[in-house]
């Protein structure tokens, strides 16, 4: 017989069905719990809430296990190609080569923007910060294809995600140049995905530019790691915003904007910048450990430290920290920010507070130092942690359609005023 849970209030008790899934998380469905009991549940920031069912990423955070479809992290980032785990998340298979063929060759000869788009960026300052740029562009991209009115893209929506996938590096790669005053890039169709992201951002009309292929691995890898994380706060966003039938593009621009914030994608940035005042603040970093431990009074939280799931280690952040000390081992990059970032990490790992809190590196902690020995400039990671998050966000949107989920709605407690009177402005 199916479990059930019981609750009893106000004298009465009723029963909820419990669910598993195949990895054997356990819920409750508490689907009709209003209608039965008249209460709803409060669970400020989602922390014991499961918004949907997916198949597409399952994520283990006391064992520290992150799976694609079915696919071990450590297995993708180490024998796949960004564009075949895009596929994967986006179409639950591996691709066979023809399928990765066509798929490739699709995004290969979509990477020009709309001219009029030139017309929209050239109206941000130069000092834009890139990912409002980013976001912004890409809202602006559901006004270039009219077919999107009134949900009629449906039945195109694989040539938006080929769009999506295609164009948000040029998009990216433009927002820098501007910052730098520099002639913006096109693409080259006869490069691949990660060259030509890299050309158009480095490329400069004066001198040859020659992918390295060291870089190029490794932003693969790098992308792949971001590549989904199930029901993060972006990837949410994506689902909540797409479930008033808001076009693909309106939802990934939502999605891209909560990104963007320190305590998520954002956080890449921070950590860089906090590791560089730690630097400049001659290398103390049990100072630093001793701020963040009163971070109640002193407001400051160690970046890249800490994650809603992940509880015992972040398993991307293993990868990442490895492919540091490889990458600028190879590049011959020697950065002292990444020793401070060590004595860190040893440091915090060894104090009470972060044990019992089990705050452990996330995936931001490391990836920065490895953008930078890249020569990404620091304003740029979190626009590449939006490219790499690309596909789960189009995966996770077109799950939700396919699944016919409902608007998302959440309750709330009202802890308002009751009822009054209207006072008119001449009598208040
Ligand atoms: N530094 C110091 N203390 C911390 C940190 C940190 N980075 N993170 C959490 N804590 C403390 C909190 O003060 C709290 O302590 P308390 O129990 O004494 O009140 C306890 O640990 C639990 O923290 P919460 O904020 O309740 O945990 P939550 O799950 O809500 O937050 C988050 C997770 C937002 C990631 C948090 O750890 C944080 O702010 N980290 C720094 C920002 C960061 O690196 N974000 C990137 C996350 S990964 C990603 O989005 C890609």
């Amino acid at each position: 017989m199916a479990n059930s849970a019981e609750l009893t209030v106000d004298g009465k008790t009723y029963s909820f069905p419990t669910l598993e899934g195949t990895e054997h998380e356990k819920a409750f469905d508490i689907s009709n719990l209003r209608d039965q009991t008249g209460y709803v549940t409060l669970d400020r920031g989602y922390k014991n809430t499961g918004a949907t069912k997916s198949a597409i990423t399952f994520l283990d955070g006391e064992q520290g296990i992150l799976q694609y479809r079915g696919y071990s992290i450590e297995d993708l980032a180490a024998k796949a190609s960004f564009l075949e785990v895009a596929y994967l998340l986006i179409y639950g298979e591996l691709p066979t080569q023809e399928q990765y063929h066509t798929f490739e060759n699709a995004i290969r000869r979509h990477t020009l923007v709309n001219e009029g788009m030139r017309t929209i960026f050239n109206g941000f300052p130069v000092n834009a910060h890139p990912m409002g740029v980013l976001a912004s562009m890409v809202s602006a991209m559901s006004a270039f294809y009219p077919e999107l009115e009134n949900g009629k893209e449906e039945d195109k929506t694989d040539l938006h995600i080929i769009r999506l996938l295609a164009k948000l590096p040029t998009i990216a790669t433009w927002s820098y140049k501007r910052s730098m005053g520099h002639p913006t890039n096109y693409p080259k169709n006869n490069l691949d995905y990660i060259p030509n992201f890299l050309n158009m951002m480095f490329a400069l009309p004066v001198e040859e530019y020659k992918v390295d292929p060291v870089v190029a691995e490794a932003l693969n890898v790098l992308l792949i790691l971001h590549a989904d994380h199930e029901q993060n706060c972006s990837t949410s966003t994506v689902r909540l915003v797409g479930s008033s039938q808001a076009n693909l593009y309106s939802s990934i621009s939502a999605g891209i904007s909560a990104l963007w914030g320190p305590l998520h994608g954002g956080a890449n940035q921070e950590v860089i910048e906090m590791l560089e005042n730690i630097k400049a603040d001659g290398g103390d970093v049990s100072k630093y450990v001793e701020m963040a431990k009163n971070a109640k009074t002193t407001g400051f939280r160690l970046f890249g430290f800490g994650h809603r799931v992940y509880k015992n280690f972040d398993p991307r952040a293993k990868i990442i920290k490895k492919a540091a000390d490889d990458v600028l081992a190879k590049l011959g990059v020697n950065d002292p920010v990444l020793e401070i970032a060590k004595g860190l990490e040893e440091a915090a790992l060894n104090d009470e507070y972060f044990v019992s809190r089990k705050l452990y590196p996330n995936v931001d902690f490391y990836s920065g130092i490895i953008y930078r020995a890249l020569g990404i400039p620091t304003n740029m990671f979190t626009v590449l942690f939006a490219i790499g998050r690309l596909p789960g966000w189009i995966a996770q949107w077109k799950e939700m359609r396919e699944t016919k989920e409902p608007i998302g709605r959440p309750r709330q407690i009202y802890t308002g005023a009751t009822l009054r009177e209207f006072v008119p402005i001449e009598n208040r």
